[in-house]
């Protein structure tokens, strides 16, 4: 019996093997088939399905009224735009209090949505999930430093880990999340010193934004990269469309200024 056909996508070993091999991860959010398929086509390896869709798609203030449908139907939608690249999903605010909650709503992340990982936020309060999700099979990001379904806990949108004790426990959650079995991690909003000693302390690839060059990746939400986000766009990131003429190019351009190290420079670094 012929085998069905099935579309090769990037794993997380490749990811892994990246990271071996020097070679910088590209990542962008996408919340739609049209976008997925831009993003997927220039390049880009690990497709993140953000909870900043509740601010750049819904017009809300922060991430948390997010809901574990509508992530599920954002996933859905880009799966359908990517051929090549990991699609990663967030599990948003509350959907993972605790193991068993976190299994229930990652598995309608990967059976509705298709997603291939789910993405956490936080260190050692989510350890416990992140070991069910791995032990029941479903591949793990963790999320550290900045933690935008915190914000009204943190009190606002601001680095982290600049004082030496706070940047410790980040190191060491980023060491506990490798240990319960993540297979990569963002890291948000932290002083680009601090991003390459965790990208040196653990083996999983490191993923910034906003945190420096010398990780093994980058990510940027799409929207502020493409100048279409409503507001201020953040420090960290860059507007690509300036020098592109369309969003294919700007896109392009990203994907080559992460691959060569030119972004993110000095300007977009804490
Ligand atoms: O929700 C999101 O878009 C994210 C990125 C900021 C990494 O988590």
């Amino acid at each position: 019996m012929s085998q069905p056909s099935a579309r090769k996508h990037i794993t997380n070993t490749e990811l892994l093997a990246m990271k071996v091999r020097g070679e910088k991860i590209v990542s962008l959010t996408a919340y739609d088939a049209s976008f997925a398929h831009i993003l997927d086509k220039a390049g880009v390896e690990m497709i993140l399905v953000g909870d900043s869709l509740g601010m750049v798609v819904q017009g809300q203030s922060t991430t948390v009224p997010v809901t574990i449908e509508e992530m599920a139907y954002h996933s859905k939608l880009v799966s359908r735009g990517i051929e090549r690249a990991l699609l990663v999903t967030d599990m948003p605010f509350m959907s993972y209090p605790d193991p068993h909650s976190a299994v229930e709503n990652a598995a309608v992340l990967m059976q509705q949505g298709h997603a291939h990982m789910v993405k956490l936020e936080g260190g050692q309060k989510i350890l416990d999930s992140v070991e069910h999700l791995v032990n029941q099979g479903i591949p793990v990001c963790g999320h550290l430093g900045l933690l935008p379904q915190s914000v009204n806990q943190l009190g606002g949108y601001k680095v982290q880990g600049k004082e030496d004790a706070e940047a410790n426990i980040i190191i060491h959650d980023a060491k506990c999340l490798q240990q319960a079995g993540a297979s990569a991690i963002v890291v948000e909003c932290i002083p680009a010193s601090l991003a390459e000693k965790i990208t040196q302390a653990v083996d999983i690839p490191i993923i910034g934004i906003g945190a420096g060059v010398n990780c093994d990746g980058q990510v940027l939400v799409s929207y502020d990269m493409l100048d279409i986000t409503v507001g201020k766009r953040p420090k960290f990131s860059k507007n690509f469309m300036l020098e592109a003429g369309n969003v294919a190019d700007a896109v392009g351009a990203y994907v080559s200024a992460v691959k060569n190290k030119t972004f993110p420079s000095q300007e977009h670094s804490f």
